[in-house]
């Protein structure tokens, strides 16, 4: 399963990318409007960092606007995919990006039916809002498992990211579902690394290795 790490925040970026556990971001609307940075510089600054796919959300609401915005975006660089939100204006807009060979991420996905639509119209990701569903009283792991059985079952190719993560079992269970992708904000990458028994055995051995002779 790839990992992107769902923030616009290029510090926090810079840090897990060095890791070597990033392959992609993902920003939204607002993800950018918590950054005190103007927008293009932002994504100007993430794609000097990142080689990968890095999502960027058009922010029109008619299909013309989306495509006219996604060509804008798209010529910043090779690994930008248009994000774009599923509606009739966002499909019509996904079909014509995708007919152009501009790379779409189809986002704000609440049923594996959306889903589906969103392929059929060409998406290259289509992105489940997992932890909303949580929240909402639904269950958005059982949505990400449908999707896949549909997705495989009719070897679809647009990808499938699990988003708006909240938790690292989250994690765990988009990966059992066969997600293409997990979408993960740094704080959940943070608790992904950490474990408290490592911290005490790093110590111990530290401690030990001091009374070698
Ligand atoms: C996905 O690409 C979105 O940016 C994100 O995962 C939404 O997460 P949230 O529900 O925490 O806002």
């Amino acid at each position: 399963m790839e990992v992107f790490i769902d923030t616009a925040n290029t510090e926090q970026i810079k840090k897990y990318y060095e890791l070597g556990i990033v392959d992609g971001v993902t920003t939204n609307p607002s993800l950018i409007a918590k950054e005190d940075k103007p927008f293009k510089k932002i994504i100007e600054e993430i794609v000097s960092i990142v080689d990968g796919p890095i999502s960027v959300e058009a922010t029109e609401e008619k299909a013309e606007g989306i495509i006219k915005q996604g060509e804008e975006y798209s010529k910043i660089n090779k690994n930008i995919v248009i994000k774009v939100a599923i509606n009739e204006e966002g499909l019509k807009a996904i079909k014509e990006l995708s007919k152009k060979g501009i790379k779409t991420n189809c986002t704000l996905i609440f049923s594996a039916n959306q889903a589906l639509l969103a392929a059929k119209a060409g998406a290259s990701y289509v992105s489940i809002f997992v932890g909303r569903l949580d929240d909402a009283g639904n269950n958005g792991m059982n949505v990400i498992r449908e999707t896949m059985e549909i997705f495989k079952m009719y070897k679809i190719e647009s990808k499938l990211i699990s988003a708006s993560i909240r938790n690292p079992i989250h994690v765990i269970e988009s990966a059992k579902a066969g997600a293409d992708v997990a979408t993960i904000p740094f704080n959940v990458l943070d608790k992904m690394i950490k474990h408290p028994l490592t911290d005490k055995g790093i110590q111990k051995f530290l401690d030990d290795w001091k009374k070698v002779k």
